[in-house]
């Protein structure tokens, strides 16, 4: 696989580079740059070879099948503007803009690009075809590049025209496509997760977050990598009631009880589920909280984080390992009262020495920053959905696939 390094002769060639600025926005401002300065070696790597960069991206949901006036709201909340702007702060010097995805606008932008310089496209998903990877629209994009570079790992589950019709295209012409620095990290570090070598066990996998079902690809793959699973978040609970357990009001997918229980046979004791709670009688509107046993949640009741000796237990568990790989929080981190699980887990990582410790994006990233802990694990992922696909498709991404 070609990387950016390997793209030695580029000044003066236009190169596209798709990356994942996909940030959270709030009234126009970036509430976590996080991913743009992930971005940066490769931008900056580029720059200094002389290339002329036309970045895209896409950012948030378009749903091109609402009525035309839910489509323009979705374009004005999601226009790549204010992302452009803090680029080019990160990057201590201007960013062009183009606020059109296709067009003479655009034509003209990319061919007055000098040696150096950066353009920021508008939006990938302000055009239907591009999570339909649609043909035509990939093809007017790559007429642009003279080379083209994924580095956006959060992005690389998508087969879209952006991440996979574009490189597709580029190829067949003969042209050089790469992958950048972060997703050369990315892939590194994920793929230690699925090739699992004696060095690095025991291996143990830390899952939380609400649903089993949005989990089971990458249960049953960790099942046959990991030495141990603990189980935290709401989805223990259905695999608490597989077991007999009384869960009270908590989260339960009753269609994914046969596969709980089958899934704890194959585990045969290696998956580790809560053994007290921290119950609550609501979600947010709550006036009682009790301790209890995870498998005796009082009716009207329902769990929100992981109990005392639960995070004992876990923290013993993660004593031993030599790789982690963590996904999902322990609680609904989000209220302080139902935080400690959460901390614990990460409390535990920073104890274990000479680990290799992986954190796989989405909440648990965001829950990581807010403690303070983002620096204690060997590998932050910029890829919530992306990392978990990795894991559960043995190393594979459509993304990443294409440009091998
Ligand atoms: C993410 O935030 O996980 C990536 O940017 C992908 O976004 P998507 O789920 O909207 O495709």
């Amino acid at each position: 696989m070609l990387t950016v390094k390997d793209l030695k002769d580029v000044k003066g060639k236009v190169v596209v580079v798709r990356v994942d600025f996909n940030v959270p926005l709030k009234g126009g401002e970036i509430r976590d740059d996080n991913r743009i300065v992930a971005a940066l070696p490769t931008i900056n790597d580029l720059i200094g070879k002389g290339a002329k960069l036309v970045l895209m991206s896409h950012l948030g949901k378009i749903k091109h099948k609402e009525a035309p006036e839910v489509v323009e709201e979705a374009k004005k909340k999601n226009n790549m503007a204010p992302v452009a702007k803090r680029l080019s702060e990160l990057l201590g010097k201007g960013v062009h803009f183009c606020p059109v995805t296709r067009g003479d606008e655009l034509t003209n932008m990319v061919k007055s690009l000098k040696n150096g310089e950066v353009l920021l496209m508008q939006n990938t998903r302000y055009e239907k075809g591009e999570e339909k990877n649609d043909s035509e629209l990939a093809s007017i994009w790559a007429s642009f590049a003279d080379a083209y570079v994924m580095d956006a790992f959060g992005s690389a589950h998508r087969a879209h025209a952006s991440t996979y019709g574009v490189p597709s295209i580029l190829k067949e012409q003969g042209k050089p496509v790469a992958v950048g620095y972060l997703v050369e990290k990315e892939v590194a570090a994920l793929t230690r997760c699925v090739d699992v070598q004696e060095a690095d066990r025991p291996y143990v996998a830390v899952l939380g977050g609400l649903k089993v079902s949005d989990k089971i690809k990458v249960i049953d793959s960790l099942l046959k990598k990991c030495d141990k699973i603990l189980i935290g978040g709401a989805m223990a609970f259905t695999f608490l009631k597989a077991l007999g357990g009384k869960t009270g009001d908590s989260p339960v997918e009753d269609s994914q009880l046969e596969y709980a229980k089958n899934c704890l046979k194959m585990a045969n004791g290696r998956i580790v589920l809560p053994v007290d709670t921290k119950a609550a009688n609501g979600f947010d509107n709550w006036d009682k909280i009790v301790q209890c046993k995870s498998d005796n949640i009082p009716e009207g009741f329902q769990g929100l984080d992981i109990g005392p000796r639960t995070a004992a237990m876990f923290t013993k568990e993660l004593s031993k390992a030599k790789m982690v790989f963590w996904n999902g929080p322990m609680g609904v981190f989000e209220q302080d009262e139902f935080q400690a699980g959460t901390i614990a887990i990460c409390s535990a990582v920073a104890e274990i020495p000479n680990s290799f410790t992986v954190c796989g994006g989405g909440d648990s990233a965001a829950a990581i920053k807010q403690f303070g802990f983002t620096d204690v694990f060997s590998h932050v992922s910029t890829g919530g959905g992306a990392s978990l696909e990795m894991i559960e498709n043995d190393g594979h991404l459509p993304g990443i696939d294409i440009i091998r």
